[in-house]
């Protein structure tokens, strides 16, 4: 097709009849002339700006690895921040059944997390040494793209905002995803209104503080666990969010292994023990009573 035909638009709204038309009157080819513009692939991906983010500090032929499976890492980390908040929302809206389907995708955001893990195990300590030092002080420890979804999820932590009160947009970013309701805060209020003794301070609290397991709570899920046919849909919601805890829990200690792999027991870049306080942080659980009631059914 000529630069001439080609209706420069960002955004052509095509019917399929249209589209079955050019395509015949290309035979079948594809579109190969945009004119002036960026192509319409590349000004929505905003590819020309994503894969201009690659800036290597060494030669090491390790190191591009190493930095776009962080960077695949960082946008699965916003993507699952994006799509728990959507979970939180319809809970709250009591569309549970749209919940579960939304479930799916942040499943398929973890699954992906967890197999980025492939491009950096095989790292060996002397391909990792090759530029470590370029990192300096930096670890993903900074990541607040983490911390959102860590705090989204429930794992709320003022202290792990403080890394980013430099940068006063990210910073407010993270204090404002800090002081609102989680989705287990949600789930809590959801079983609430589904008629479950939840104390009132449960449903309505400070959402800044980190959540503290309370019996009440697991005493709900046990019920709710105890009588399955009646809580059909609140049974099949928490074991999908056991699949969710599980599988960062899988991420957690992927990540534990890798780093052992390749560091041993050095320090870390963010000023940890290293392996040794990764090994207490992948002891974390989300929805920490749905772990807890296994003990009591
Ligand atoms: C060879 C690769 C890696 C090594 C050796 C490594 C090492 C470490 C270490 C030692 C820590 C503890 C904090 C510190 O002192 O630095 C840490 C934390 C962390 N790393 Fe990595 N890391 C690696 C790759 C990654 C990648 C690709 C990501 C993805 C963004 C990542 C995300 C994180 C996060 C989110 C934390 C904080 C965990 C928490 O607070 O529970 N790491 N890493």
């Amino acid at each position: 097709m000529a630069a001439s035909e080609y209706r420069s638009s960002a955004y052509q709204a095509l019917t399929d009849r249209e589209r079955a038309e050019r395509a015949a009157r290309s035979g079948g080819e594809p579109i190969l002339e945009f004119g002036d513009s960026l192509t319409p692939f590349v000004s929505y991906v905003r590819s020309d700006v994503l894969l201009s983010l690659q800036n290597f500090r060494t030669k090491s032929p390790s190191e591009p690895a190493f930095l776009i499976a962080t960077q695949v890492m960082e946008l699965m980390f916003k993507l699952g921040h994006i799509e728990v908040l959507q979970v939180r929302d319809l809970l709250d809206a009591d569309e549970i059944d749209a919940a579960l389907w939304a479930l799916r995708r942040v499943r398929s955001v973890q699954s992906l997390l967890t197999d980025v893990w492939e491009l950096l195990s095989p790292l060996s300590p002397a391909d990792y040494g090759e530029f470590r030092d370029q990192l300096g002080d930096g670890s993903g420890f900074q990541s607040f793209a983490y911390r959102q979804w860590e705090f989204a999820l429930g794992n709320k932590n003022a202290a792990m905002a403080r890394p980013h009160a430099g940068d006063r947009a990210t910073h407010g970013e993270l204090l404002r995803v800090l002081s609102e309701p989680s989705l287990y805060d949600a789930v809590i209020r959801l079983l609430g209104r589904n008629g479950l003794p939840i104390p009132a301070d449960c449903a309505d609290r400070d959402w800044a503080q980190p959540y503290r397991a309370r019996p009440e709570v697991e005493q709900a899920w046990r019920q709710v666990y105890q009588e399955r046919d009646r809580y059909q849909v609140l049974h099949r919601l928490a074991e999908t969010l056991v699949d969710v805890a599980y599988e960062f829990g899988k991420w957690r200690a992927t990540h534990l292994l890798v780093v052992e792999r390749v560091l041993g027991s050095k320090p870390g870049t963010g000023g940890t023990s290293g392996v040794d306080w990764l090994r207490r942080a992948a002891e974390h659980r989300f929805f920490p009573e749905l772990w807890s009631v296994r003990g009591v059914l």
